[in-house]
């Protein structure tokens, strides 16, 4: 099922092919100059150039003009124009809008080109045992759960593992802090191997406090640091008391993990982390040494990773500390190696700050070095961050970094202070006003992040996030709960959806809009760029607006059939938006 652009391009593409040019030269595109035609071909000028080389003298307009002959005929196209040195514009038939518009509809899977099934692994959301969630943390889970959505629709196996930070020297401090305050507690009798309590001896509040407490102390105290790097040293190296804790930390952890990340609308389908790829480690290095890329260097392990001729020099992956501790690099190493065994991914994608970059420049290498991985197969998503209007990373007015649950909660305000303002739902339930606050404040932050392209930094503006005009989550909610109405209304009104005839030029934009769908989804997914995906359900709202506001449905003058043909874009437009949205891991509400 071929969209309108897609027949466009291939006609463009024959038309000049046959007049002797190559094809790649002659692509159909929207054109720049929407209000003279919805698409263009500059094929002409490149095709000029050709035949200037060889040495023969042809006009671009001339070309143009040939071209437009072979295309006059075309079945989808009713009208050709040339514009300037040779552009040539092209208007498609009404029919072949009609045609695509009930394709659209009668689509499952929304005009979506479905690509051949990957399996691909999403690392993503990269949480931390016991520190609380933070803004950073916010961005990867975001972009990283559209991403998922996205190459899902496209038909490939995705698994989204939330990879989370339970194996450094933060495990060493919890454990530190707890032996200080609860020095009986069975784990910490050097004695004992086994039979500990099933029952965790601390809260998630426990860990949110023993954190800080153990890494503010070791900051100025080097004896309270050493106490730490031990614990840590011990527990990598299988200190059964301390073993039985970390087991107790992650699973508080996750619990109120899956809590946060839910209150997202984030889910992940694997809860790995750094521990669990621990035994790997031992085998992992000793192959790595049998293969002879390892080095010893001032007592630790490393692998050289630098390439000739680097403008920088990128430093080597360091596999084991002159401690002997292994480190963020060996823990992403071995979780390459946990993944090649299973799922044995196609492709993995990192969804992290793009503060990471060389680390991930450098574990990449490695694994290709290894020969484990295709360097095609591993890439990092980054992403910039988001700042205060001071333009710094965002703190809290008191300088601490801001925990997600507050983030949420003065979105949530946000949110409410602009619904009352507008009058939205004043006469709903206080209990829905509530969920359409939590969902237009969640729509409203997540859109904010989504709408840039990854790598921007941008600034974190409540304020400007939940406006109802401009390109805003809320904006887009309302669109879609507006549609919802009409199509409700129309419903109690006893109108039904009918044929799709397009003939307004509202229309005619409409259904171009929706049309290009499926390319703005393929798009995003070969870019991981959800902001293309942004801006396509962006421009179908608006397009729909205008439609609205030119093609009236539920009035006396307009037939039945008319009526009819309206309904379904508008059915149409809604179920593509909310596909959209969907996509980009975003809900709107029934009403509002
Ligand atoms: N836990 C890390 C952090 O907070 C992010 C983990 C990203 N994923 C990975 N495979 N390294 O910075």
């Amino acid at each position: 099922m071929p969209s309108i652009l897609h027949t466009l391009n291939a006609a463009t593409e024959a038309a000049f092919e046959a007049l002797g040019y190559p094809a790649a030269i002659a692509g159909t595109r929207e054109s720049d100059r929407p209000d003279m035609a919805p698409f263009q071909c500059n094929g002409a000028m490149a095709a000029a150039g050709i035949a200037k080389k060889r040495g023969e003298k042809v006009n671009p307009r001339d070309i143009a003009g040939q071209a437009v002959d072979i295309l006059k005929d075309h079945p989808a196209i009713d009208r050709l124009d040339i514009a300037g040195p040779g552009f040539i514009n092209l208007h498609p038939t009404l029919d072949a809008l009609s045609t695509r518009a009930s394709e659209l509809k009668a689509s499952p899977s929304g005009g979506i080109p479905q690509e051949t099934p990957k399996t691909i692994v999403i690392d993503y959301g990269g949480a931390n045992v016991a520190k609380p969630m933070h803004v950073g943390h916010l961005r990867s889970a975001v972009i990283g759960e559209a991403i998922k959505r996205i190459l899902r629709a496209q038909g490939h196996t995705v698994i989204g593992d939330v990879h989370m930070g339970d194996w450094g020297l933060q495990m060493g401090h919890l454990i530190s802090e707890l032996s200080i305050e609860q020095p009986d507690l069975p784990y910490f009798d050097a004695d004992k191997t086994d039979n500990y309590p099933s029952d965790s001896p601390v809260t998630m509040d426990d860990l949110a406090r023993l954190y800080p407490k153990a890494s503010n102390a070791a900051k100025s105290d080097p004896d309270r640091m050493e106490k730490s790097r031990v614990a840590t040293a011990e527990l990598q190296a299988g200190r059964a008391g301390y073993r039985a804790l970390l087991e107790h930390f992650i699973n508080v952890s996750v619990a109120a993990l899956k809590v946060g990340y839910g209150n997202l609308g984030v889910e992940f389908d694997l809860w790995k982390g750094e521990a669990c790829v621990d035994p790997l480690i031992p085998d992992m290095i000793d192959g790595l040494k049998a293969q002879g890329i390892t080095e010893e260097d001032g007592g630790a392990l490393i692998i050289r990773v630098e390439e000739e001729g680097e403008k920088k020099d990128v430093p080597p992956v360091m596999l084991l500390a002159s401690s002997g501790a292994v480190l963020y690099h060996t823990t992403d190493l071995a979780t390459l190696v946990d993944r090649k065994s299973d799922p044995d991914p196609g492709l993995i994608v990192y969804v992290v700050d793009q503060r990471q970059a060389l680390h991930f420049e450098q574990v990449f290498r490695a694994a290709v070095k290894a020969g484990w991985y295709d360097r095609d197969q591993l890439f990092h998503a980054g992403f910039g961050t988001m700042n205060g209007k001071d333009g710094k990373p965002f703190k809290t007015r008191e300088g601490g970094v801001l925990r997600l649950e507050d983030l949420l909660e003065i979105m949530n305000e946000a949110a409410a202070k602009r619904l009352s303002e507008s009058g939205i739902g004043a006469d709903f339930e206080p209990s829905e006003r509530t969920e359409i606050a939590r969902k237009v404040g969640l729509a409203a932050l997540k859109f904010a992040d989504l709408q840039n392209q990854r790598m921007t930094n941008y600034v974190f503006d409540p304020e400007r996030f939940t406006a109802f005009e401009g390109k805003t989550g809320p904006y887009l909610l309302y669109a879609v709960v507006r549609i919802k109405s009409i199509l409700r209304r129309a419903d109690e009104e006893g109108a039904s959806q009918g044929d799709i005839t397009v003939i307004e030029p509202a229309e005619q934009q409409l259904v171009m809009a929706l049309d290009a769908f499926g390319r703005a989804v393929t798009q995003s997914a070969e870019k991981y760029a959800p902001h293309i995906l942004c801006d396509h359900i962006y421009r179908v709202a608006q397009s729909f607006s205008r439609f609205y506001s030119d093609c009236p449905i539920m009035v006396d003058d307009v037939s039945d059939d008319v009526r009819g043909s309206r309904l379904s874009l508008a059915a149409l437009t809604l179920a593509q938006l909310e596909m959209g949205l969907t996509l980009l891991g975003i809900d709107a509400p029934e009403r509002m």
